[in-house]
């Protein structure tokens, strides 16, 4: 008998169809998210400097790109609206006709299958670039509200199947529901972006998204990274309010808080891989340094051990592919 007093842990390891029987975390296209940026004009398909392989696109390419993502079986996607105009109120975030509007009738017109988020905040609409409406150099909290619910229905009335509210000011998810089942939405689920870090993670984004903000920082809304039970409080009242998903942002570096979230909070839990963690493997896997497919899979299955049921990821489409190989 070969018992040496240790266990053999390799037995389960050593081919791949019994490594596949033992796999534990699965990664599927389901679970994936892809973030477009739509920008107004025509003929721009204009990739992002600091973010290789995204691109700012006008509605012109818009159906085209959908229907790539459908054929690749990538079924939802989150918009991101880059307007032409800003203003100290964010008004094209809720106008009729603004580009997040236009971009989301067209979608669900065009590729009706494919599942379409909004992300609803304001900070690319503002002159200021903060998330909500400024006064005396102070980010408001009640006051911003509404303009935030204004948006959310405006993106429900263009066809947003979920409305994903990013702004972190307090009570959004339950003016948003109350905004939403007024307006005849009680259907529409809100994905709560309920736990956002205050991160440097977020830099290319800011360029993709032209959302900087003008002056400060975002410190006094979005949350501190050094705090974990802040998280939770976060993610209690939010469920309260009524959200149907919790977002936990940025991935890589809270992967303890999704954790956490996912064990003590029924909801569906999604992560943010956003966009600074993107940039930094496309610069290592550019640089040869690193092997992008790889490690993007390792990443994102990672993320799903962690508690992740969903991904908000700019490798959707590479990782789609791979797993279609
Ligand atoms: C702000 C918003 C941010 C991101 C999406 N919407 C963060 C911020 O600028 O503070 C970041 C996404 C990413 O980095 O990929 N509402
Ligand atoms: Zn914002």
């Amino acid at each position: 008998m070969d018992n040496k007093g240790f266990k053999r842990h390799r037995r389960l390891r050593r081919t791949e169809s019994l490594r596949a029987l033992v796999r534990e975390t699965k990664l599927t296209k389901d679970d994936l998210i892809y973030p477009i940026f739509v920008v107004e004009g025509k003929g721009i398909r204009n990739e992002v400097s600091s973010m290789p392989g995204v691109f700012h696109i006008s509605l012109d390419y818009l159906t085209e790109e959908m229907k790539e993502l459908e054929a690749k079986g990538i079924r939802s996607v989150i918009v991101f609206g880059v307007p032409n105009e800003k203003d100290s109120q964010g008004s094209q975030a809720y106008c009729e006709h603004g580009i997040v509007q236009e971009a989301i009738r067209q979608i669900k017109r065009d590729v009706p299958s494919l599942t379409v988020i909004a992300d609803t905040c304001l900070c690319q609409y503002t002159d200021h670039g903060h998330c909500g409406l400024v006064e005396n150099g102070e980010v408001l909290n009640d006051p911003s509200l509404e303009l935030l619910v204004k948006t959310a229905v405006s993106q429900a009335e263009a066809g947003a199947d979920i409305i994903a509210p990013s702004n972190m000011m307090d009570g959004f998810v339950a003016a948003i529901r109350q905004g939403l089942d007024e307006a005849g939405y009680s259907q529409i689920p809100i994905m709560s972006y309920a736990v956002k870090y205050a991160s440097a993670f977020y830099g290319p984004f800011r360029d993709a998204a032209h959302s900087s903000p003008q002056f400060g920082d975002r410190r006094a809304y979005q949350m501190d990274p050094a705090n974990r039970l802040e998280a939770l409080r976060e993610a209690e009242s939010d469920i309260e309010e009524g959200a149907d998903f919790l977002i936990v942002k940025p991935a890589l570096s809270y992967m303890d808080i999704m954790r956490e979230v996912k064990d003590r909070f029924n909801a569906p839990l999604v992560a943010y891989n956003v966009s600074g963690e993107y940039s930094m493997i496309k610069a290592a896997a550019m640089n040869g340094w690193v092997n992008e497919q790889e490690i993007v899979m390792e990443k994102l299955t990672s993320m799903k051990r962690a508690g992740a049921d969903l991904i908000i990821t700019y490798f959707a489409k590479d990782a789609a592919d791979w797993l279609n190989e």
